[in-house]
């Protein structure tokens, strides 16, 4: 893509480009496992800001490389992202009837296929990568290991699980472990999106430090600003249930910190991932961009 597109021109190819390979992902043509693979593309074509993957391309073009060429791991990681939303609205955990403006994948298509939807994707995030990505052994392998490590015991479902034990109890958490629970379980994939994109460019040790710092507080940000959605917004708007964290008890900034603290500490958030833009040596507007789309997004 030319330099001299305008960020937003940018962000919108995006986004095109990663629909259009997300849709041509196949699972499988065999008839037996149509219904699973219905509910697969239920799921993951149903709508979704597609931050995560279209942030991962960013990075990349930021590196100097072609956007495209990080789509299988775009694509990967959309595919985690969207096991995370499938299980956490299933009845034995945040027990939800609504994501994306549709019927969840549990309500849609029951409980045993929606489990077993989310954990095929995780499978086939894996094929996408170590089949369909190119570039060195050594980068397949990192991005392979960036996913491995957001997604398990110190990341997302670590975070989960916390988030858990603190439901019903919520306000009682302690600032630091709310910090945790918010950075596992949905900061550590979308730093990790960044990061794939510019490993995958074959970014420097400090340009990978840079973009780390910036996505840590992005990834923050993003999870503060949605305990202030759930708070502040209606079920219509977010096209998923609103008012849910403060009737279940959920740990959440707003329940600690009240509206106005957590919209300081979102806005620092971002702040701090801002600063640490200024150190990559390359055109960092679009990840500016992003960073105040996701201070300020609606939904
Ligand atoms: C929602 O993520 C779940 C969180 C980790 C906060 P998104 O807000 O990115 O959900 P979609 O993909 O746009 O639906
Ligand atoms: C979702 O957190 C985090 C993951 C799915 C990993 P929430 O439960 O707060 O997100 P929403 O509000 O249901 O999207
Ligand atoms: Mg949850
Ligand atoms: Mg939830």
């Amino acid at each position: 893509m030319a330099s001299g597109t305008s960020v937003q021109a940018r962000w919108e190819e995006h986004r095109r480009i990663f629909e259009g390979f997300l849709e041509g992902v196949e699972f499988s043509e065999d008839p037996r496992l149509s219904r699973l693979v219905e509910a697969m593309r239920y799921s993951m074509l149903g709508g979704g800001k597609r931050v995560r993957p279209t942030l991962c391309m960013e990075a990349a073009w930021v590196f100097g490389t072609d956007p495209l060429f990080v789509l299988p791991s775009a694509a990967a990681i959309e595919l985690i992202h969207t096991y995370s939303l499938i299980h956490d609205d299933l009845p034995a955990m945040d027990d939800d009837d609504y994501r994306r403006g549709r019927p969840t994948t549990h309500r849609k298509y029951g409980e045993a296929m929606a489990i077993l939807a989310g954990d095929a994707f995780f499978g086939e995030a894996l094929t996408l990568i170590t089949v369909h990505q190119e570039g060195t052994a050594e980068q397949v392998l990192e991005v392979v290991r960036e996913l491995a490590d957001s997604t398990g015991v110190n990341g997302m479902v670590g975070g989960q699980v916390i988030d858990m034990d603190h439901t019903g109890i919520g306000d009682g958490t302690d600032p630091e472990t709310l910090h945790m629970i918010h950075s596992y379980k949905t900061g550590a994939l979308i730093k990790s999106s960044a990061r794939i994109g510019a490993i995958l460019a074959g970014a420097t040790a400090d340009e990978q430090a840079a973009i780390s710092e910036y996505a840590s507080e992005l990834g923050l940000c993003f999870q503060i600003v949605d305990d202030l959605l759930n708070a502040t917004s209606t079920t219509d708007a977010l096209g998923k249930s609103a008012g849910s964290d403060a009737e279940q008890g959920k740990a959440t900034f707003v329940g600690i910190y009240g509206l106005e603290g957590a919209q300081r500490q979102a806005d620092n958030s971002v702040g701090r991932a801002l600063d640490a833009l200024d150190t990559i040596d390359g055109d960092t507007s679009g990840l500016s961009q992003m960073a105040l789309f996701v201070r300020h997004r609606a939904s």
